[in-house]
C-alpha cells in the first residue's frame, strides 16, 4: 500500500492490522487441524437450515419440505463437495454455461493432493474451508473468532467490488481480492498461489455463490409459487428435476435467474477516473473534502465521527445478521430469541462498526477509483449508503468534482490529523472562505 504510506506517517496501526490477520490466520490453521481433515471426503453440502428457519418465521408455513426438496434439486444440478458439476444444459445461452470452467471447479474441490506434475488440487478445502465452510456459509470451524465474520456466500452478496451496490462482482474483482486479501480483516492476501489456482478458486467460489443463492431462492419459490406448506401441493408443483412440470419450470428460472447476475456484472463496472493533482490544489480539494465530510449532505461524520475517527456512537448490523434477527422483529441481544437459528448454524450477531478512517486502512482498497466507488455505491450488505450523484450541486446529492474531493480528503485523512495534533487544525481552516 505504497499510496497510503505517504500520506500516513503513522503507519503503527496498519502493521497492528496485518499482526492481528496473522494471529487469527494461526487460530485458523490450529482449529482447522483439529476439526475438519483436510484430507477427508464431504459426502454432501449442508443444507441452508437457517433460511429454511428465516422463511418459516416470514411466510408463516412450515419450510421443512421446501428445505429438503431443494436441497435435493440442488444436489442433483449442482453435484456434491468432492464432486462438484456446473449445470451448462439448464442454463439459457452459451455464456451462462462458460461462466465457470469445470476443470477448474474440481481442481478446487474436493480433499487436498497434488498431482505428479505439481498441480494442487482440493484448494477450498487446503485454503478457505477453515473460515469460509464447506458450502460457503461463512461459518467455518474458526468463523466464531473473526470479526467481522468471514463471508457467507449463498446470499450472492459482496462488498469489495467495482459494479454498482446490488450487483455481482466481476471476476476480475474477485481475482484481485484473492490476490490482495482484505485488509484489517481475517480474509488472508494469497500472494505465494499460482494465478492458475487463483483462477480456480474464483470459480469455485463463483460455483459456491450461485449454488446457496440458488437454494435461498429455490426454498422461497417453492412457499412463494408452488404453494409448498407441510409438502408440495401435487407432483405437478413439486421441486424436481424431471423436466416438463411447472415445478421443474420453477427450478429453471430460478437458476437462470442468479446466474444470469453473474453474467451481467462482467460488463458493468462503475466508471470512474481520477485527476492527479498535487501542491496548492491537492491541499484546496482535500479541505473541500474536509466540510463535505461533515456537511449535512454526506453526513458522513454522523456515522464516523469527527475526521472519521470511529467515535460515533451507532448500533447497527449487517444485512446477513439482519436476516435472522431484526427483520424478523427479534433483538440479536437475545439470546432466547437467537437460539434456535443458532442451533441451526447461524454466527451471533454482533454490531458493524463504521470505520475508523483515521487508521488509513481500507478494507476494499486505497486506490482513488475505488475509494470514489466506495461513495457512489456504498458498501452492499452493510449500513454504509451511497451518495446520490447529481450534475449541478443541489442540496440533495454530490457532484462528481465534490466526491473527488472527498476521495482526495479520505486519503489524506491520517496526514490531517497529524496537523490537527501540531496545533493546526485542518477543519478550523476549511471555515475560512
Ligand atoms: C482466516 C479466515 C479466512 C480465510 C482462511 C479465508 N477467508 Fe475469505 N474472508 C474472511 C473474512 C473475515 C471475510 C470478510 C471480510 C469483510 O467483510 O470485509 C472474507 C471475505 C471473503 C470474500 C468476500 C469479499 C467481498 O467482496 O465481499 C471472498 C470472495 C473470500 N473471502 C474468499 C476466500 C477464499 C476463496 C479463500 C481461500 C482461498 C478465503 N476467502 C480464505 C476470512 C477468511
Ligand atoms: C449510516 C452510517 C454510515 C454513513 C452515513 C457513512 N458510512 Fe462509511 N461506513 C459505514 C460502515 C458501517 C462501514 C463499515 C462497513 C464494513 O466494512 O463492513 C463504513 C465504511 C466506510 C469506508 C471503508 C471502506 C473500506 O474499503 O474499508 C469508507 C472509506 C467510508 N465508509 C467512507 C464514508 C464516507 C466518505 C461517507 C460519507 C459520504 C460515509 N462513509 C458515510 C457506515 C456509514
Amino acid at each position: 500500500m505504497p499510496v497510503i504510506l505517504r500520506f500516513n506517517p503513522l503507519s503503527e496501526p496498519y502493521s497492528m492490522a496485518r499482526y492481528t490477520v496473522r494471529q487469527l490466520y494461526l487460530i485458523a490453521a490450529i482449529l482447522s487441524a483439529s476439526s475438519i481433515g483436510c484430507d477427508v471426503a464431504v459426502d454432501q453440502f449442508p443444507a441452508n437450515e437457517v433460511f429454511s428457519l428465516t422463511l418459516a418465521r416470514t411466510r408463516s408455513v412450515p419450510a421443512d419440505a421446501a428445505r429438503n426438496d431443494a436441497n435435493e434439486v440442488v444436489t442433483s444440478l449442482f453435484g456434491t463437495p468432492d464432486e462438484p458439476q456446473w449445470p451448462s444444459e439448464w442454463l439459457d445461452n452459451e455464456g451462462l454455461a462458460g461462466l465457470v470452467n469445470a476443470e477448474y471447479l474440481s481442481r478446487a474441490a474436493g480433499a487436498v493432493s497434488s498431482e505428479e506434475d505439481g498441480t494442487h488440487l482440493g484448494l477450498f478445502r487446503e485454503h478457505c474451508v477453515t473460515c469460509h465452510g464447506v458450502a460457503g456459509d461463512g461459518a467455518g470451524p474458526a468463523s466464531a473468532t473473526q470479526n467481522p465474520y468471514p463471508r457467507d456466500f449463498r446470499h450472492g452478496v459482496f462488498k469489495w467490488k467495482s459494479t454498482e451496490r446490488g450487483d455481482k462482482p466481476t471476476r476480475d474483482d474477485l481475482v484481485s481480492l484473492l490476490k490482495h486479501g482484505v485488509p484489517g480483516t481475517g480474509m488472508p492476501a494469497f500472494t505465494l498461489l499460482a494465478n492458475d489456482d487463483i483462477e480456480a478458486l474464483t470459480d469455485y467460489v463463483i460455483y459456491l455463490s450461485v449454488r446457496g443463492e440458488f437454494e435461498r431462492r429455490l426454498m422461497a419459490a417453492a412457499i412463494d409459487q408452488l404453494d409448498y406448506e407441510e409438502s408440495a401441493p401435487d407432483e405437478e408443483a413439486k421441486l424436481t428435476v424431471e423436466q416438463g412440470t411447472e415445478g421443474s419450470e420453477v427450478v429453471r428460472d430460478v437458476l437462470n435467474r442468479v446466474v444470469r447476475g453473474w453474467g451481467q456484472a462482467q460488463a458493468s463496472e462503475v466508471p470512474s477516473t481520477y485527476r492527479e493533482l498535487e501542491g496548492e490544489p491537492l491541499r484546496e480539494s482535500v479541505l473541500r473534502g474536509d466540510k463535505i465530510f461533515h456537511g449535512p449532505i454526506a453526513n458522513c461524520v454522523g456515522c464516523h465521527g469527527p475526521g472519521g475517527n470511529g467515535q460515533a456512537v451507532t448500533l447497527d448490523y449487517d444485512d446477513w445478521a439482519k436476516e435472522y434477527s431484526t427483520r424478523l422483529g427479534l433483538d440479536p441481544n437475545d439470546r432466547d430469541a437467537m437460539r434456535p437459528f443458532r442451533k441451526a448454524g447461524a454466527l451471533r450477531p454482533r454490531p458493524v462498526q463504521p470505520r475508523n478512517l483515521q487508521l488509513g486502512v481500507f478494507r476494499g482498497g486505497s486506490e482513488p477509483e475505488t475509494l470514489y466507488r466506495r461513495i457512489t455505491e456504498g458498501i452492499a450488505g452493510t449500513p454504509m449508503p451511497a451518495v446520490a450523484v447529481v450534475e449541478e450541486p443541489n442540496g440533495l446529492g454530490l457532484t462528481d468534482d465534490q466526491i473527488w474531493d472527498l476521495v482526495r480528503y479520505l486519503r489524506a485523512a491520517p496526514a490531517a490529523d497529524q496537523r490537527s495534533v501540531s496545533g493546526k487544525n485542518v477543519s478550523d481552516e476549511g471555515e475560512q472562505p
